[in-house]
């Protein structure tokens, strides 16, 4: 039994071509592809991370972190452009490891993918449960917060808002003030998440193309809130560079080490764009598009993360910033109140299509998994008429449901990072790997400055991961040692390409 055994380019080839009512529906433009890269972007990382990071880690730097996880991401970015253009299919990252490195190691990051998309997702319909509280408060709605969040945390309503103990905890101590004389209660199950997930669920089984048209749609609610940031933000700071010169001081507040721990925080906000790879399948022109769509919405994000994460701290010292929704609170302050409903609108839209694309994601990679006989057969199972994955992304939808609602997020946060960026780094070597295997396949697009990119790709990758906290290491590895008992029942056994070299 070869563990190293790869999946021939040619079959990949073939499969990708595939037409019928087995096999996913061509629907997606370059559009709808930067749209779903945007989409699986901009969420909790630059609309709640943000904040905690400037306060603990790196000060007005923060806007560095932005920048140096940016420039991590563009590594990994132009990898996965080369691939997804030259293997364009579902299973992204798993499938670039089968072609190159062989199955165990397409097996590890099929698996660790799980880490990326479900739990990415599950980790942002844990907050995207708080932003739909806060939002509704704007207008005087109350949810019971006992259904909006984990069993066993503790929510408070301080000022006639009720939030997450956790988030407000910061100003409660600053006004030295004992939670416990404030009204408070301790959630049972986050029903506001399970629904939401459901919901994301359904549309992805109805199908690609409605699926992708809701997301551009809910895109640019997003995107016009984040630009609306901008906007009053920098005409604040404009007006007003004494206040802002004052909150900048000192700009390295945390030193260089703390601009790097915080870039291993918010490298979580530009999760994501690796996603638009699982829809390789369902690109009509995958070998043009697929760059665009990769490196565009990383593009985009990337500069409106440096412009929010500067002025965010210009507008309010970034010590006040340890809070639930720290955009929010800043546009406040410049005294245009209208400005923070449109910023928990755009929070709410984009922690949506967050869930979207990384449900999309999951249930891709599965599809890819069962279809080479490494998972269950009924996971590659395409719905004749609908032609969705519709098992898979029914299953994934409600595994993900339930992590979401009872996981506490601050566990799931790191962990997530901590797989994707370990898919990246496999990824670069796929791609120095495949350059010296195969030099002569034809390649739509190509990384530049090979083995430079990769190279760096791969050490900045590293760098981030290194930072990352022992206990989330311990949990990858307990994590692959879950996956290596499900290869080695299961997967090996029935796996095509293990059969086909039997032959
Ligand atoms: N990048 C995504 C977010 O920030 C995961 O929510």
């Amino acid at each position: 039994m070869d563990l190293l055994a790869t999946k021939p380019l040619d079959v990949l080839m073939s499969e990708a071509s595939e037409t019928g009512e087995h096999s996913l529906k061509r629907a997606l433009g370059p559009v709808n592809l930067m749209m779903l890269g945007v989409g699986a972007i901009i969420g909790a990382g630059i609309f709640v991370l943000t904040g905690a990071a400037a306060a603990q880690f790196a000060g007005p730097a923060i806007v560095f972190s932005y920048i140096l996880a940016g420039i991590a991401c563009v590594f990994a970015g132009l990898c996965y452009a080369e691939f997804a253009s030259l293997i364009p299919i579902a299973g992204s990252a798993y499938t670039y490891g089968y072609a190159t490195l062989g199955e165990i190691f397409a097996w590890i990051i099929g698996w660790d993918l799980v880490l990326e998309y479900a739990f990415g997702a599950a980790t942002v319909a844990s907050g995207w449960s708080s932003t739909l509280v806060a939002f509704l408060q704007d207008y005087g709605v109350s949810l019971p917060p006992r259904i909006c969040d984990v069993h066993g945390s503790i929510w408070v309503q301080y000022q006639g808002r009720w939030s997450p103990l956790a988030t407000v905890q910061s100003v409660l101590d600053t006004a030295h003030i004992d939670y416990h004389t404030l009204p408070n209660v301790v959630c049972i199950f986050n029903l506001i998440a399970f629904l939401a997930i459901l919901a994301v669920t359904t549309l992805l089984v109805i199908g690609i193309k409605e699926s992708a048209n809701f997301n551009t749609g809910v895109v640019f609610v997003k995107l016009f809130a984040v630009l609306v940031f901008i906007g009053v933000a920098g005409a604040f700071v404009i007006k007003n560079p004494t206040v802002a010169q004052a909150n900048w001081h000192p700009f390295l507040a945390f030193g260089w080490a703390g601009v790097i721990r915080a870039a291993g925080v918010v490298f979580f906000a530009y999760i994501g764009f690796d996603a638009v790879s699982t829809a390789a399948q369902e690109a009509k022109n995958p070998q043009r598009d697929m760059p665009i769509g990769i490196l565009g919405s990383l593009i985009i994000c990337t500069v409106l993360y440096i412009l929010v994460s500067g002025l965010l701290t210009g507008v309010v010292h970034y010590d006040r910033l340890n809070i639930g929704a720290p955009v929010s609170l800043a546009i406040r302050e410049t005294g245009r109140k209208w400005g923070s409903y449109i910023v928990n609108a755009g929070a709410l839209a984009g922690l949506s299509t967050v869930m979207l694309v990384m449900l999309l994601g999951q249930s891709r990679v599965f599809y890819s998994m069962a279809h080479d006989g490494l998972l269950w057969k009924w996971a590659g199972e395409i719905h004749p008429k609908l032609r969705t994955p519709w098992k898979s992304t029914i299953v994934v939808g409600i595994c993900v449901a339930f992590f979401g609602a009872t996981i506490p997020i601050g566990d799931l946060g790191t962990l997530v990072s901590i797989g994707t960026l370990l898919a990246f780094v496999i990824v670069c070597a796929g791609i120095m790997i495949l350059r010296k295997r195969r030099p002569d396949l034809p390649r739509p697009f190509k990384t530049p400055l090979v083995p430079l990119v990769p190279i760096l790709g791969i050490l900045t990758s590293l760098l981030m991961m290194v930072f990352l906290p022992l206990v989330t290491w311990i949990r990858l590895v307990v994590w692959l040692l879950i996956g290596f008992i499900i290869y080695f029942t299961y997967g090996r056994k029935h796996s095509k390409v293990q059969a086909m070299q039997k032959k």
